[in-house]
């Protein structure tokens, strides 16, 4: 027997069917690596993120006090998550505790989104363990929740990049227009520290290619939080630096333009040249730098990826091996994924539901 969510989003199941696995629910999401348009889509500007094969799984099991990887919850180490535990938790007594274990292949504070896979995956584990059929989330609303709790965990300034990309899976195209050329899934807004923002959230199918995404790791971590900030700081110092934000947007025009054309070679160059102007924004660093460097001679084009200061620089090549390779060869750690993977998955649920009052 499997227990089942009758929902579904624009036909896509979110939570389709699962295995049972006695007392615990087991939710995946992936990492996401953003190709144009990080920072400036905290602007409203249109970017595009691509679900990646690495991904990150929770598994929830009741417990006497709240735990994550055998270590003690603090709300204030981590908020994104005490914040979806208290959305998901609709009653006014205190949530019951559970432990929480994750496991998976997204290294982490390094761009890859792996705080968005956390709260995406976490957040489908935690529906799953008080589902029926009234109350189980569609990707709408798991989305939006995971957004909410990124925002709460950087100071009101996030996109819902990240979130939507772990959720939905593909490639997601983020704009404040409905954009031609991409199926439009849904709208979000967030009332961010310089005024409300809309984003409209599309997914996008492009021309299949022999191409792939080579990450490099710097190893330095960057919070997003931190960088996020810095540029808001450089933007509050300097308003007419937010020419340097809609550049970065018209390049994400041209970038998407060039994907739905199937011109990776207009996408590569489209990478490269977001970089430029992310570099000087100050969001770059020494050792992205190098790698970006280091990957260029067999790529179609690289640049930083989420929002630097450190974690990794992506490069989009025919040649994964080589590129691969040269990064490694200047210090970086590697990870080679295909453009596009699936979103949300829910691996197991509870025999009967434990969390709720
Ligand atoms: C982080 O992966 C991407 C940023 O644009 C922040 C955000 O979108 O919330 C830097």
């Amino acid at each position: 027997m499997t227990r089942g969510c009758e929902k579904e989003y624009e036909g896509r199941p979110l939570l389709a069917t699962m295995g049972l696995d006695g007392d615990a629910a087991t939710a995946s999401a992936p990492a996401k690596c953003i190709l144009f348009g990080e920072h400036a889509v905290v602007y409203g500007e249109p970017a595009v993120a691509v679900a990646l094969e690495q991904r990150l799984q929770v598994r929830i099991t009741p417990a006497k006090s709240w735990s994550i990887d055998g270590s003690s919850l603090i709300a204030k180490r981590h908020p994104h998550i005490h914040h979806l535990v208290h959305a998901l938790w609709t009653n006014t007594s205190e949530p019951k505790p559970l432990s929480v274990h994750v496991t998976g292949d997204i290294p982490r504070a390094s761009g890859l989104g792996s705080s968005a896979a956390l709260s995406v995956a976490l957040c489908a584990a935690l529906d799953a363990s008080r589902m029926n059929s009234e109350n189980c989330l569609d990707s709408d609303e798991m989305s939006h929740l995971a957004h909410l709790a990124e925002a709460t965990a950087q100071s009101g300034r996030a996109s819902p990049m990240d979130t939507s990309t772990s959720t939905l899976g593909g490639i997601v195209v983020l704009s404040d227009k409905k954009e031609d050329g991409c199926q439009w899934v849904f709208t979000r807004q967030l009332d961010t520290p310089e005024g409300r923002r809309t984003w409209e959230i599309h997914t996008l199918t492009p021309p299949q290619d022999d191409v792939y995404l080579v990450l490099g790791n710097t190893g330095v971590h960057a919070p997003t939080s931190h960088q996020v900030a810095l540029v808001a700081a450089a933007l509050e110092a300097n308003p007419e630096r937010i020419n340097e934000i809609r550049a970065i947007g018209s390049i994400s025009r041209r970038g998407l333009k060039a994907l739905q054309d199937g011109n990776y070679d207009a996408v590569g160059h489209a990478m490269s040249e977001n970089h430029l102007i992310l570099r000087n924004l100050g969001v770059s660093s020494e050792e992205l730098e190098t790698l970006i460097s280091a990957a260029l001679p067999t790529a179609l084009g690289a640049k930083l990826t989420g929002s630097g200061g450190g974690g990794c620089m992506v490069a989009l090549t025919r040649q994964p091996k080589e590129t691969s390779e040269a990064i490694e060869l200047a210090g970086g750690r590697t990870l080679i994924s295909r453009l596009g993977n699936p979103g949300a998955t829910l691996i197991a649920g509870p025999k009967e539901t434990f969390w709720s009052d």
